[in-house]
This record gives C-alpha cells, structure tokens and sequence, in this order.
C-alpha cells in the first residue's frame, strides 16, 4: 500500500530555469598534448576539408571557438587559497578558448541542442518529464533498471577523467596527458566527487576541506540540477531515446519503510545478511568508485576510478554490498561517494522537482505581478521602520559578538539542524 502521490511534482521539466552553456569537464578530442599545451578545446564538428575547419560547427554556423570568460568575482572570505585549486576560475587552468555554442545549439562541439529542444536544426521542443517512479509500468521500471545498470557499464562516448591536477596533468614527461576513461554512471559519481574534494594545499600538508563548493550553499540545488541532467542526457544519448528521463521517489509516501526497495527497482535486504544488498538485484553487483578519498586528498592525485593509489585491492569493499541501504540507514551517507548508491538519483530527482515547483510557486527569475510589488513595498516599508526602532540596541550587542558572520539567521532552525549535526560522528558525512 502506499499512499497516493499528493505533490504532483515531476509533471514539470524542461525548459529549465536557470541553465546555461554546459561547460563539461574534459572532452577526449580535448586531452591531446597539443590541446592542453594550446590551452583550446575547439573540436571539429564534421570536417570537409581536414582538422581545424569545422571547429565548433562554425562551418553550418552552429558556434564558434571563443575566448572563456570565467567568473572574476572576488571570492568570500571562507575560501583563503586563492589560485590553488584547478576548479577556481573553471576551465581556465585547462582551457581558454572553448567553443561557444549559438542560439539552442550546445555541447562541447556545438553539435547536441540545449535541453529542451531537439533536431538537426534544435528547432523542435521537447518536454521531457519526470515521473514518480512507482508509477511507472513494470517495463518501464524494468526499464530504468536496465538503463542504469547500462550506464554503469558503457564507456562515457565523449567525457574522460583527469586523474592528476593541473600541474602534473601532462605526466611525468610532459608529454603523457592523465586522463582515464570512465563508464557513464561513474562519470556522474566522478563530478560530483570533483565538486566536493578538498583543496590540495601540497604534499604533507593537510588538505583544506573548509569549503563544500556544490553542497551547504546556495549552489545546492543548481549544481544538482547540472548533475542531473547531465545524467539524463547521456543516458538518452546511450539509449538512442531522446525522451528518457530520471524518475523520482517521492519518500514521504512510504512512511517508515523504503518502498522503492524491492528487487525490480533499487534492491531489497538480503535474507542471508540485513546489511547488504539482494544478490537478485543488479544493484549487488555494482562496485563502488572513488572511495579512497583520503589517498587522493594526501597525494594530491585524483580519483581515478575503481584502481587505488596505493595499489591495495579488495573486492568485497568495492561492492555496493557495503553501500546499499545507506542512505536508509541514518545519515550515513558520505558525500563523495553517495552517487555510487543509484537511490541518490532518485533522491535528487526529488530534491529537484520540489525546486522546480518552489520556483513555480514563486515565479522565480519571472519577476513579480504589480499586486505582489505593492505588497512587498508595504512590506518593506514596515520592516526598514521596525529594523530602525530596535536596531541600535542590536548594533550593541551584536558588536560583542566574536563573529557575525557565523550567527543563525532563522536561529531555531539553525539549533534543530545543529542538534541533528552533533549525532553524527563526522558531520560532513550528512549531505548527499
Ligand atoms: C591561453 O593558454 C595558453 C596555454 O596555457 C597560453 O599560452 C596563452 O597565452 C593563453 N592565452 C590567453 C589569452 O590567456
Ligand atoms: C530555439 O529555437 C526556436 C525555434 O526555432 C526559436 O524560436 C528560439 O528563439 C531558439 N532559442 C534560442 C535561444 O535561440
Ligand atoms: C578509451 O575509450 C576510447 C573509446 O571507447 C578508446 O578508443 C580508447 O582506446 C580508450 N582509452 C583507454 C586508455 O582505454
Ligand atoms: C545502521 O546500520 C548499522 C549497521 O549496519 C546498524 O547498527 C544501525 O542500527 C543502523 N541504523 C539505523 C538508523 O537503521
């Protein structure tokens, strides 16, 4: 039993708010000596008349290869390492010519359309929707299934992963670019182990894990929503499908008990041992990357898949076995390798459709009706008179405060939030 599906979420996605040019990591035309030394990722579309002349499909007028104009803006006072880390000022310590795509064309080489459109020319819409994953058929479920475990499998067609930072990124020799291919879903767990890795700070130092750069801020939700869709994106590519999407779970339905795990979808307990996984799911089989963080954090390297640093081999932990039912199990979950578990899919999925309908709802980006200006003006008349009234005696006591910056806005909130945060044996492992 379970109950109906209350939030009509998910009937909504594209177009999407928000979402610009993807600006993909590394494109495996892009990871030749000459490009990185060139510091351009301009591929050729469809060349007629050899290299060089269809760079960015600028021959069919699609994009052209363009300056990068990164984001320049100072950072916050949290981040202290300015210049040490290769995501600063993303693609620059890689690239700095990429191509830019025009009108509804996008991709690394300008040749796939931005969401929501489709065709030679990106001129047709396309409404993609994602839907409550138990109302799905038992083929479309089995579907779902298949494709993710498809995914886990297939060799990403376009994307490779860096394995070294910047510095060290063409090898020992100069002349040996590290980079490694990757299957589609473990490119997904890959960038979102990249959004959140620490910042080298050089050998024997420790690594400055301070800042989360996708998770605890304002980037949450959009960075996510990037994450997500990429995933689907490829998925519809591998799949020849342009019309697949993620489903999500909506977990409030099922109460105390996870409904989604059962065999067909993400995997029910063991009989033999209530800590693992179902062998009878696909699921089991699966084995987790980019577990050794703290390896990768010391030396500097980067996550490169399932091989480890320090050459140590061991089957049975690189299973989801240890893995599954993780996210049921408390706040267990660690944020660089909660993608590896396929419930995070579906748990973002959720996250994003109640985005969207927040956005929806507040018709975000979409600016306000006359009613709604009239009403926050008063609003706001009001507030500036009482924020006068009563904040010189604030002023006062806030000046002994130790640091503002750090108090609660909403401050009951803040302590539930804390109090939760103090259970936990290491608090970074609660976000997903
Ligand atoms: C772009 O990068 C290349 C390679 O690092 C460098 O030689 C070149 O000067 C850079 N160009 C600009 C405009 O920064
Ligand atoms: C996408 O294509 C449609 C149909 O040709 C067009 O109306 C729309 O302006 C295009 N969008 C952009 C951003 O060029
Ligand atoms: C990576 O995959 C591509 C395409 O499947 C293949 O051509 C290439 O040889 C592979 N590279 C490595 C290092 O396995
Ligand atoms: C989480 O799992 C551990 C062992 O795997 C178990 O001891 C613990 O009770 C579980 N916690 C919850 C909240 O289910």
């Amino acid at each position: 039993m379970r109950a109906p599906n209350i939030l009509c979420l998910g009937c909504v996605f594209l177009p999407l708010l928000l979402f610009q040019q993807i600006s993909a990591q590394f494109p495996r035309e892009c990871t030749t000596v000459e490009a990185l030394r060139s510091g351009v990722c301009c591929p050729d579309l469809s060349p007629v008349s050899g290299p060089g002349t269809d760079r960015c499909g600028s021959s069919s007028g699609r994009g052209r290869c363009d300056a990068v104009t990164a984001d320049s803006r100072p950072h916050s006072p949290q981040y202290s390492h300015d210049g040490r880390d290769d995501r600063e000022v993303w693609p620059l310590r890689f690239f700095n010519r990429t191509c830019h795509c025009n009108g509804n064309f996008s991709g690394h080489n300008c040749g796939t359309c931005r969401p929501g459109w489709r065709g030679a020319a990106c001129d047709q819409r396309i409404l993609i929707v994602r839907r409550n994953l138990l109302d799905l058929s038992t083929e479309e479920k089995n579907h779902f299934v298949r494709a993710l475990d498809m995914a886990k499998r297939t060799i990403h067609p376009l994307f490779v992963i860096a394995t070294r930072r910047s510095e060290e990124i063409l090898g020992p020799d100069g002349n040996t670019p590290q980079f490694e291919n990757i299957s589609i879903y473990n490119y997904f767990v890959w960038t979102h182990y990249y959004s959140v890795k620490k910042t080298f700070l050089g050998a024997g130092q420790e690594s400055f894990g301070g800042v989360d750069f996708s998770h605890e801020g304002p980037a949450f939700l959009t960075w996510h929503r990037y994450h997500l869709l990429q995933l689907e994106r490829d998925m519809q590519e591998m799949l020849q499908e342009p019309s697949f999407s993620l489903p999500y779970w909506n977990f409030a339905t099922g109460r105390n008990v996870c409904d989604i795990c059962t065999d067909d979808l993400m995997g029910s307990r063991s009989n033999f041992d209530a800590t693992l996984i179902s062998p009878n799911s696909v699921f089991s089989q699966w084995r987790v990357v980019c577990e050794f963080v703290q390896d990768y954090d010391t030396l500097g390297t980067l996550c490169n898949s399932y091989s480890e640093p320090t050459g140590k081999y061991d089957p049975a932990v690189r299973s989801l076995h240890n893995l599954a039912h993780l996210f049921l199990n408390g706040t267990g979950g660690q944020t660089h390798l909660s993608p590896n578990d396929p419930i995070f899919v579906l748990l973002h999925t959720f996250t994003d459709a109640v985005f969207d309908e927040w956005l929806r709802r507040y018709n975000a980006g979409q600016g306000f009706s006359i009613p709604e200006i009239i009403t926050i003006a008063v609003v706001a008349a009001l507030l500036l008179v009482a924020v006068i009234f009563v904040g010189a005696s604030y002023l006062i006591r806030a000046r002994s405060k130790m640091d503002e910056a750090n108090q609660p806005l909403l401050s009951d909130q803040y302590r539930h939030y804390a109090e939760e945060y103090e259970r936990i044996q290491n608090p970074n492992q609660s976000v997903v």
